[in-house]
């Protein structure tokens, strides 16, 4: 067997060890189910890893990672997690974690065939279009990135809006804030993006829901 893949085993057993000595009722509690009062979605990329970045321990933060932290409309996997996460788990808070230097985000930005991965990043190029001038305007490459990263994590809080499920929320007067935040991979900081939001008054009317009668009698 190859020894990288080995080595997690290894290392897995010291940090059981290691979380135990600290506190031997770690595993028992977590057994008893988990209450976390977050969702993180984030980029699929390695470097941010949720828990780490933000000093939680397993059971605080709910977590959905795809290629350059998209909400998409239609996407089943995310839509389940975030559905679950609201009305099962109810957590308080989900917030949208985009990256400087996001793989994704910079290919989107090119015309280059990556393969399947181009109708993902087709996404990204929504964004681009819905913000072409801003970005037109930026000449530094790098910067002009970076902004698109940002874009790119504020339209989907807007998305996250826009979904049924944070609708209903918001109507039947859950406590439910959206967060945009951007991580940076250069020195490891979050910045918040400062569009935090908790009810539906920047969506569109034309997005907007009635609220649903699924818990009148
Ligand atoms: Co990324």
């Amino acid at each position: 067997m190859d020894r990288s893949y080995n080595k997690l085993f290894e290392n897995n057993v010291k940090w059981v060890a290691e979380t135990t000595a600290a506190n031997k009722d770690f595993f028992t509690d977590l057994a008893n189910g988990q209450k976390p009062e977050f969702l993180w979605i984030g980029c699929s990329d390695s470097r941010v890893p949720a828990n780490q970045i933000t000093g939680t321990n397993p059971g605080e933060i709910f977590v959905h990672r795809n290629i350059a932290n998209m909400v998409v409309h239609t996407d089943m996997n995310l839509l389940s997690v975030i559905d679950y996460s609201v009305n099962v788990l109810g957590v308080k808070h989900i917030m949208v974690v985009g990256h400087y230097g996001c793989g994704g985000v910079k290919a989107a930005m090119g015309n280059a065939q990556v393969g399947l991965i181009d109708n993902w990043l087709r996404h990204i190029k929504d964004v681009y279009r819905l913000h072409e001038k801003e970005l037109d305007s930026i000449i530094d490459e790098d910067l002009r990135a970076d902004r698109l990263v940002e874009l790119n994590v504020i339209e989907q809080v807007y998305n996250l809006g826009k979904t049924s499920i944070v609708q209903n929320a918001w109507s039947n007067n859950k406590p439910l804030q959206l967060h945009g935040i951007v991580y940076d991979i250069k020195n490891g900081l979050m910045k918040d993006l400062k569009v935090s939001a908790d009810d539906n008054s920047h969506i569109r009317s034309v997005y907007r829901l009635n609220p649903t009668s699924r818990n009148a009698s």
